[in-house]
């Protein structure tokens, strides 16, 4: 007889739960398979196919130029790898901001075409009817408050938000109109861990930070970031767990002599 474990796989409530039991959650990015299933067998609460991808896999200065259709194939690739992870997919920059009818096409695609579980949107009261509509076709929502970088043209540089009072209050009521509407969960992302915590404590809803400090419910990372793969991006926040780009590095340096040396392959490594 087979004893097959049963996964108890996470869901918006188990989040929930935790932020009422006191356990912190783990977030990470993850854009393919293989990572996606490396991630997901360590234990993470949450994978977040971020708009991220439009930099760290596609290469690009901002994450505006990521489409639906790349966020959709990043998602499937990622779902076909989850046993037990809530998976929660950005709408990319363009799908969600004309208007309601809009958004809802856009997260119900998302939803069909990958199989996620979650979407997450950018921004505060100015998005409340595009929340709402997706909300009504029973898609689970994330809120992300702080350092939006869709909005990056507007804030002109990628540095610490809601540092000064007004900001900051406003930031707060957004964040409480937020779970108003009927979000899940909030990303609040490069903002003073006071105010992070604050936001954390006002709330019922589990707040995940990113350079947010160590008073919210989660901490979320991007992956690359934290393996040590990129090397030219490191805010404060940021702790790298490996420095993959050096170690990586090394080994395609050691393959590329091995093949030029005919050391690769040997006589056991043929047929
Ligand atoms: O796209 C992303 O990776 C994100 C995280 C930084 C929260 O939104």
């Amino acid at each position: 007889m087979s004893v097959h474990k049963e996964v108890k796989k996470i869901t918006t409530h188990t989040l929930q739960e935790m932020k009422r039991n006191g356990e912190k959650i783990a977030m990470l990015t993850a854009y393919d398979y293989t990572m996606a299933k490396i991630i997901d067998n360590a234990g993470i609460d949450v994978i977040l196919v971020g708009d991220s991808a439009s930099n760290v896999m596609a290469g690009h200065e901002t994450t505006l130029p990521i489409t639906l259709d790349q966020m959709i194939y990043h998602a499937s690739s990622v779902i076909r790898a989850i046993n037990r992870a809530l998976v929660v997919v950005d709408l990319p920059f363009g799908t969600y901001q004309a208007n309601s009818k809009e958004a809802l096409s856009s997260a119900i695609k998302i939803m069909k075409e990958s199989g996620a579980h979650s979407v997450k949107l950018e921004g505060g009261k100015e998005i409340k009817d595009s929340i709402e509509r997706i909300l009504t076709a029973g898609i689970p929502v994330m809120g992300h408050l702080g350092l939006t970088p869709q909005s990056i043209y507007k804030f002109g540089t990628y540095t610490v938000r809601a540092k000064e009072e007004e900001e900051a209050e406003r930031l707060m009521e957004d964040a409480k109109l937020l779970e108003q509407f009927g979000c899940f969960a909030l990303v609040l992302e490069k903002i003073p861990a006071d105010l992070a915590t604050k936001v954390a404590k006002a709330l019922s809803i589990p707040v995940i930070g990113i350079g947010a400090g160590g008073g919210v419910d989660g901490q979320v990372l991007v992956t690359h970031d934290m393996l040590g793969m990129t090397h030219e991006f490191s805010p404060r926040f940021l702790r790298r767990y490996l420095n993959l780009y050096e170690s990586m590095g090394n080994a395609f340096k050691q393959y590329i002599g091995d093949v030029k040396s005919k050391s690769f392959p040997n006589e056991k490594e043929q047929y």
